[in-house]
């Protein structure tokens, strides 16, 4: 069973880690740190009875109520266990606790595993990105609103 609360500054270096083991972009504790002091509040990790790190949301607030899912994973050895879905729900609550409408992240259109998640999470594609990512790979920009995302 995964534990899921609100991260705190001390999993800074422990989320880095994850993310990094988990997308095929690296973030440096300076980027994973700026979303923390960003939105506080808005980041969420799942960890085990001992305190290990099993996954983890972080989010970024955005203009006109939306926020955006900017870094998302979970532990490999411990996907399609729910804790995803479990990170989204915790995600999507806190949204709509502090009045954002809509949820926004970019994926890559090769990531299959992630696009299905999301599309059986209610997000659908809004946009096509080119060249979004550092080594020039195209990105889906996808959003759902809060109200209607299905974490259930
Ligand atoms: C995308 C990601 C975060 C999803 O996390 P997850 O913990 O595997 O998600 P869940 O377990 O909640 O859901 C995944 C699947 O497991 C299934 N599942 C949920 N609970 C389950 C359970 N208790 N037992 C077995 N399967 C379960 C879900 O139905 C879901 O199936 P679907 O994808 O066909 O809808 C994870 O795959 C990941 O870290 N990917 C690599 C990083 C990445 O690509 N991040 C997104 C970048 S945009």
């Amino acid at each position: 069973m995964a534990i899921i609360r609100q991260a705190t500054e001390r999993d800074v270096e422990a989320v880095c880690a994850l993310i990094n083991s988990s997308l095929d972009q690296y973030f440096s504790p300076l980027v994973v740190g700026f979303f923390f002091a960003q939105w506080p509040t808005g980041q969420i990790v799942a960890e085990d009875v001992f305190g290990n790190l099993l996954g983890a949301i972080c989010g970024s607030k955005l203009d006109s109520g939306r926020a955006s899912i900017s870094l998302f994973a979970v532990d490999e050895a411990f996907r399609g266990k729910g804790i995803g879905t479990s990170l989204l729900d915790s995600f999507r609550r806190r949204c709509m606790m502090e009045g954002v409408g809509v949820m926004q992240l970019e994926v890559r259109p090769m990531n299959l595993r992630a696009r299905s998640f999301y599309e059986a999470h209610g997000f659908t594609v809004i946009e096509h990105l080119e060249n979004f990512y550092a080594d020039g790979g195209d990105a889906y920009r996808m959003s759902a609103f809060v109200s209607s995302c299905r974490t259930g």
